[in-house]
């Protein structure tokens, strides 16, 4: 890597982030169903329609894990409380949930990591699944009684709390372009779950500020958009998925009010009196995460439903996911989040990272395009710092390779390489670099 721990400001974190689903084994420790379990199962949503049953088997394995973070320098942990573990229906606490969480807390302390905690991560309880998920404004009162469960106990040694992993994906990627749980196409719903997601951060939040919690933010997704060319219908579609992916969740949350360009389609979907929950969406928060991955090119498309738009993969080189390596966009989202919404408000890039076809050859993966990925990535955040934005830490996404979601075991984002077959964890030649780089 082209850069040390000193090039960035003192005090400046460099993690890695997990999710609880993605990682830990979900069929483990009295888990509930989550509607990701139920998500896999139904035709064609999953590659080979695997689920997080087993995943890394972080469950048993974490101390393993936790060792190689230590080991790799790291000064942070990004993980998630899954509610579905902790709650298995939602409602009802699973003791050996809270202790497992307990644990790992403990273990992350224990080897000097600090503990990023995301209360969300995708974990919805099948049981609240039925009653409508993310449609019905009753899960943010639970979502709200969750947090207060699992704040009681590891609240006291949590370094920071983000309420909700990517609203966007939560609302719009699974309830109106139906790619992940549960997979649903419908404006209504998606509506409904656009408003209810930031309800649940604002009724976390509250809950949270009750406690005298005072390291509580939120994790927002954000994807480099630009028109694909000059027609200005091209413009207009580029400014509606601006609007709906990047402006819709962080002007909520710091000016109380959403996008016209969004709510042009979403509108007449909402649920009633929408308006009054502004107040609640809008509490100040203590720091905000970034996660940024590639750029997104749209053209107009007036034969298809609003917002009349395609986007396809910018034009540069890919990693396996399709996606464009684009770095210049981490630099313009920080400034621009800066510029327009948060000023000096500390920001943490959450997760920055690459899939890449690795495999182990003679007990090594030599993954240059993901050391090379890190460092623009990690470059283009200290040109951000330069330009005078408020940045502390970035945090690769991702620490293993995991459960990508929709893609199953396909798509390796990981610092480490893991064997499904045998669950065998590998550092990566990205693994190392890293941790040269950011020895201290
Ligand atoms: C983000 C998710 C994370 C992982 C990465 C690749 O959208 O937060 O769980 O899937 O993408």
């Amino acid at each position: 890597m082209n850069f040390q721990r000193n090039d960035f400001p003192t005090g400046f974190l460099f993690g890695a982030a997990t999710a609880a689903y993605q990682i830990e084994g979900h069929q483990f420790g009295g888990a509930g169903s989550t509607h990701w379990d139920t998500f896999a199962a139904g035709p064609g949503n999953v590659v080979r329609a695997e689920n997080g049953a087993l995943a890394c088997d972080h469950y048993h394995r974490f101390a393993e894990d936790l060792d190689l973070t230590r080991d790799a320098g790291m000064d942070a942990y990004r993980f998630s409380t899954s509610w579905a573990r902790v709650m298995p229906d939602g409602r009802n606490v699973n003791p050996e949930g809270l202790d497992f969480y307990d644990g790992l807390v403990d273990a992350m302390l224990e080897r000097g990591l600090q503990p990023f905690q995301t209360l969300y991560h995708w974990e919805l309880p099948s049981a609240l699944a039925d009653k409508g998920g993310w449609a019905n404004r009753d899960t943010c009162a639970y979502f709200g009684d969750f947090t207060d469960v699992i704040t009681d106990r590891i609240g006291d040694r949590v370094a920071s709390i983000a309420t909700i992993n990517e609203p966007w994906c939560v609302a719009y990627l699974s309830h109106f372009l139906g790619h992940h749980a549960p997979g649903l196409r419908d404006i209504r719903a998606a509506s409904r779950a656009m408003h209810h997601i930031l309800l649940a951060h604002g009724t976390a939040l509250a809950r949270l500020r009750d406690k005298g919690m005072s390291n509580c933010g939120i994790v927002l997704n954000f994807d480099h958009t630009e028109p694909n060319d000059a027609d200005p219908d091209a413009t207009q579609a580029a400014a509606t998925t601006d609007a709906i992916f990047n402006r819709w969740f962080i002007e909520a949350i710091t000016k109380g009010s959403y996008p016209t360009e969004a709510l042009e389609g979403f509108a007449p979907h909402m649920p009633e009196n929408w308006q009054d929950d502004m107040e609640l969406i809008s509490q100040p928060i203590d720091s905000l995460g970034v996660n940024y991955y590639t750029r997104h090119m749209v053209s107009a498309d007036q034969g298809a439903v609003w917002p009349h738009a395609v986007s396809e993969d910018g034009p540069g080189d890919k990693t396996q996911m399709g996606w464009e390596i684009y770095p210049d966009g981490l630099r313009s989202f920080l400034s621009r989040l800066a510029h327009d919404y948060v000023g000096e408000l500390p920001i943490y890039v959450t997760e920055n990272g690459m899939a890449w076809n690795d495999h182990v050859k003679d007990g090594v993966v030599d993954d240059q395009t993901r050391i090379r990925f890190i460092d623009d990535h990690l470059a283009a955040t200290r040109h951000a710092i330069t330009d005078g934005v408020n940045v502390r830490g970035f945090f690769y996404w991702s620490l293993l390779d995991n459960y990508e979601w929709a893609f199953g075991y396909e798509k390796r984002f990981g610092l480490i390489h893991v064997d499904f077959e045998t669950l065998k964890r590998t550092p990566k030649a990205s693994y190392h670099a890293l941790k040269s780089a950011i020895a201290r």
